[in-house]
């Protein structure tokens, strides 16, 4: 990828050799997580990034909607890398039908994760654990950037993406209630800072789902916009995702709307998020590591 700061010389503070692994998360259901972080993997795969999916939740939609089936999951999923300690990260990814572009499956036997783990020690981060031997190791083939997809509650499959991420992005709808979640994962982001040491970074709010043509939705936005730039600073993305039935058809098409569609509106604004993406990990890789708060404003409510 030559100088793109996802590369591993530009991120130096990543314990992955430099690799970005950003997890989207929001305790609130609905708001466009899967769908922004598959379509976000195919836009940086497109730019001839190495990209490496891990499903982390349960309803296993990333997974469905890069068309793989549960059969092709069974014994290669993010099940056995959270439940099994010497189970390595190789062995649970999967190909898809995207060049550059490789998933770690789900399936519903993820919900016993947090009872299969529950007396484990560690278990906030096994997830860090796996990926940090897929990094330290000089057997594997190493991806670029690493997507993480979060359940919509804040249980202990969303802390170990937490727990490994190097950033997040909180993909928010334009209602009113958008932000009510943020404090609380300021909170928990701080907690797990301070007892194992999560270097989580906010890395953007995006919102999604967004119809210019509902007054409502352009008001709710531009109060949106200046109760984040007030509270946590300029981490709204400026990249808007619009509500469009062309996503929705590509994903019950098991195909990322950028392959399926890519003319479209949807796609072009996710080559959009893709630009942004980059270039923030740019600036922040020319800024010393104490300027980038883990997440600013964390206890603004
Ligand atoms: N821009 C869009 N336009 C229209 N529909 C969309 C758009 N983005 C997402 N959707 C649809 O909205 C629904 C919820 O999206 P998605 O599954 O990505 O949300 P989520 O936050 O991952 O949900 P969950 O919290 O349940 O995991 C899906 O049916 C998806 O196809
Ligand atoms: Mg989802």
């Amino acid at each position: 990828m030559g100088t793109d700061p996802l590369s591993s010389s530009a991120n130096g503070a990543s314990p992955y050799g430099g690799t970005a692994v950003i997890t989207f998360v929001n305790e609130k259901g609905g708001v466009a997580k899967t769908t922004s972080c598959v379509n976000l993997a195919a836009a940086l795969a497109q730019r001839d990034c190495r990209v490496l999916c891990i499903d982390l939740d349960p309803q296993a939609n990333a997974t469905t909607a890069f068309g793989i089936s549960a059969d092709q999951a069974i014994q290669r999923e993010a099940h056995c890398l959270l439940t099994m300690p010497r189970f390595p990260l190789e062995r649970a990814i999967v190909p898809t039908k995207i060049e550059n572009l490789d998933l770690v499956p789900s399936s519903a036997r993820m919900a016993d994760c947090d009872k299969t783990l529950v007396l484990e020690v560690g278990r906030e981060g096994r997830l860090r654990g796996k990926l940090r031997e897929f990094y330290r190791s000089v057997l594997t083939d190493k991806y670029d950037v690493v997507l993480l997809d979060s359940p919509p509650s804040l249980d202990l499959l969303t802390v170990n993406a937490l727990t490994a991420a190097t950033h997040m992005i909180v993909p928010v709808t334009t209602k009113f209630y958008a932000l009510k979640g943020m404090a609380l994962l300021g909170d928990l982001v701080a907690t797990l800072h301070e007892q194992i040491g999560a270097t989580v970074k906010l890395l953007g709010i995006l919102v999604t789902m967004f119809d210019k043509k509902t007054a409502l939705d352009t008001t709710i936005y531009r109060l949106l916009k200046e109760k984040i730039e007030r509270e946590y600073g300029n981490y709204m993305f400026s990249t808007i995702i619009s509500r469009s039935v062309v996503v929705s058809e590509a994903e019950a098409g098991g195909l990322p709307v950028l392959m399926r569609d890519p003319d479209s509106a949807a796609a072009g604004a996710y080559r959009g998020l893709a630009d942004e993406v980059v270039g923030r990990l740019a600036a922040e890789a020319r800024r010393p590591a104490s300027t980038v708060p883990a997440l600013a404003g964390a206890s603004a409510k």
